[in-house]
């Protein structure tokens, strides 16, 4: 779909199929959601490492490192939320139509810009991955010190306190960090990805 009539869809010739036949793997999103602090960025890293070990190719789209550059401008009202996914969900999608396993780690706090990037490729395509922390555990931890300011009312929108987090409701996998270790966390993700035939 364009917005200018002057724009036209060009087919390429290199398929993705012929892209990832090459890798060994079947390409798709692992989509990380889940509230700061939660563990997403640490699961995700943990997860590229493994997969690394395992002879895969992939790529690492993590949060403040993308705001720092491709959506250095927007902020945490719902509306930069919402175009900083629309971004990265593009992104993504170009990253998974070259063949790679995409691990990308975003609060993404609504359900109907996460149903848009998932819609964004084909069903197999988006593994929505839950780190399903409690809100209180994510604020004892505070990694940054960012629950201490939010509180005190020193930073605005901030989510699960002033700013919502709607949790998935049929993620492909959950991921209880409270009462799983890092390294089961990682081999549960890894399993998933084995078992559907994502590593042929
Ligand atoms: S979103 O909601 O998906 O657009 O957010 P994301 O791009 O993942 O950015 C989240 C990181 O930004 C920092 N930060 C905030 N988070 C939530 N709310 C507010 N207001 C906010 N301000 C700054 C914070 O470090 C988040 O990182 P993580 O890794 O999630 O803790």
């Amino acid at each position: 779909m364009s917005n200018n009539e002057n724009i036209v869809w060009h087919e390429h010739q290199v398929s993705k199929q012929e892209r990832s036949k090459l890798k060994k793997q079947k390409p798709c999103i692992l989509w990380f959601t889940g509230l700061s602090g939660s563990g997403k960025s640490t699961i995700a890293n943990a997860v590229e490492s493994r997969l690394l070990e395992l002879q895969k190719h992939t790529y690492l789209l993590d949060g403040d490192n993308i705001r720092m550059g491709l959506n250095y401008g927007l902020g945490f009202s719902d509306e930069d939320r919402v175009e900083n996914i629309r971004r990265i969900g593009e992104v993504a999608k170009l990253f998974v139509d070259s063949g790679l396993i995409v691990l990308s780690a975003f609060i993404s706090p609504f359900q109907r810009e996460r149903e848009m990037v998932r819609k964004l490729v084909k069903r197999d395509e988006f593994i929505e991955i839950f780190i399903d922390t409690p809100l209180e555990v994510c604020q004892s931890r505070d990694p940054k010190g960012l629950y201490e300011k939010a509180r005190k009312g020193e930073i605005p929108n901030f989510t699960g306190i002033s700013s919502p987090y709607e949790a998935p409701d049929k993620a492909e996998i959950n991921i209880k960090t409270d009462k799983m270790s890092l390294e089961e966390s990682v081999e549960k993700i890894v399993t998933y990805l084995e078992k559907n035939g994502y590593f042929s």
